[in-house]
């Protein structure tokens, strides 16, 4: 077991290694089972979480919160328009003076391009960890959530276990690619069979698709890409289906929308989820554009397990803090 997580920054998926993150998912286990025992749990009393927002959010902004008053602290809810960071504080200067307050930053910065770079440029001036709550690129926190959900509804084993990663149609906006990269990039680790399914426009960021395949093989663990949703979902385990706008092909909003209207039928409907195996899981992080990507039915049926994903978003993160922060 690595326990030397001390002081060290959650960016990308990859800077914990496979083993650090089993420890983080046995601490989160460890916390989940005190809370529901009601037992105390103050391993950072007197300290600071600085959460700074650059987008909004329901689960990250609660969960961080909740989370770092259950360990004993505290987490101070900062919105970037609200600070003088367009009147000119830079990265460097966010790094400095928030790392002398803050016992850990944690960023949510999902502009195309920016964001990432943001928090790596915090991270570098900063004394004390900073914590991804999404970018562009990963969104770290998410993942381990969701990895934890996998092992809790089909246990620890999950080689030979088949994961679709499926775009959706979504109507709302063009929502960031991070949470597939962080999954397809994460769950190869563990020895699941990944396959990514989305229509010709909607590719993963070429980097990430090359790191994705490379921890699959390394893992002896099986990563193909289709462009039919049906066959992606056929005998899965698992089906997490969800939008992501055309970023690697195109940021124009105008445009990105253009291309996602042509792709309305990929839903995850109950046809859909039948075509998966008996036990087959639905997983989406939320928010979900209901009856469009997926359908009520679905959402909150019986294969689905997305509130128990959304409450381990506490538990993870309060893993990390934990081990990152104390
Ligand atoms: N899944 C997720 O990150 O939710 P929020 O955008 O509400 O934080």
């Amino acid at each position: 077991m690595q326990t030397t997580l001390r002081g060290r920054d959650l960016i990308s998926d990859l800077d914990f290694s496979k083993e650090e993150v089993e420890t983080v998912l046995d601490v989160a286990w460890d916390l989940k089972m005190k809370r529901a025992l009601g037992q105390p749990h103050a391993y950072l009393r007197d300290k600071v979480l600085a959460m700074l927002f650059f987008f909004s959010s329901t689960r990250t902004r609660g969960s961080f919160e909740a989370g770092m008053a259950q360990l004993g602290g505290h987490a101070a809810f900062i919105e970037s328009r609200t600070t003088q960071i367009s009147h000119g504080d830079t990265e460097r200067e966010m790094g400095e003076i928030f790392g002398r307050y803050f016992d850990g930053i944690a960023i949510r910065h999902v502009d195309w391009g920016v964001g990432n770079r943001y928090l790596n440029l915090v991270a570098d001036a900063s004394r004390v960890p900073v914590l991804n709550m999404q970018c562009e690129i990963y969104h770290p926190h998410q993942c381990l959530a969701d990895l934890m959900t996998i092992i809790e509804k089909k246990g620890r084993n999950l080689r030979r276990k088949k994961m679709v990663v499926s775009w959706a149609y979504a109507a709302s906006y063009l929502k960031p690619v991070s949470v597939p990269q962080s999954l397809v990039l994460q769950m190869p680790r563990f020895g699941m069979d990944v396959v990514l399914a989305h229509p010709p426009e909607f590719p993963l960021m070429p980097e990430v698709m090359q790191q994705a395949r490379d921890l699959a093989r390394a893992n002896g663990a099986g990563f193909e890409v289709v462009h039919d949703m049906k066959e992606a979902c056929k005998d899965a385990d698992v089906i997490y289906a969800k939008s992501w706008g055309p970023l690697v092909t195109t940021t124009d909003p105008a445009e990105g929308k253009r291309v996602q209207d042509q792709y309305k039928d990929w839903v995850a409907n109950d046809e859909l989820i039948a075509l998966g195996k008996d036990d087959v899981i639905y997983m989406h992080p939320l928010p979900a554009d209901r009856d469009i990507e997926v359908t009520s039915s679905v959402l909150d049926g019986r294969h689905s397990v997305v509130f128990d994903e959304a409450e381990n978003r506490l538990h993870a993160q309060k893993a990390v803090m934990a081990l990152t922060m104390s």
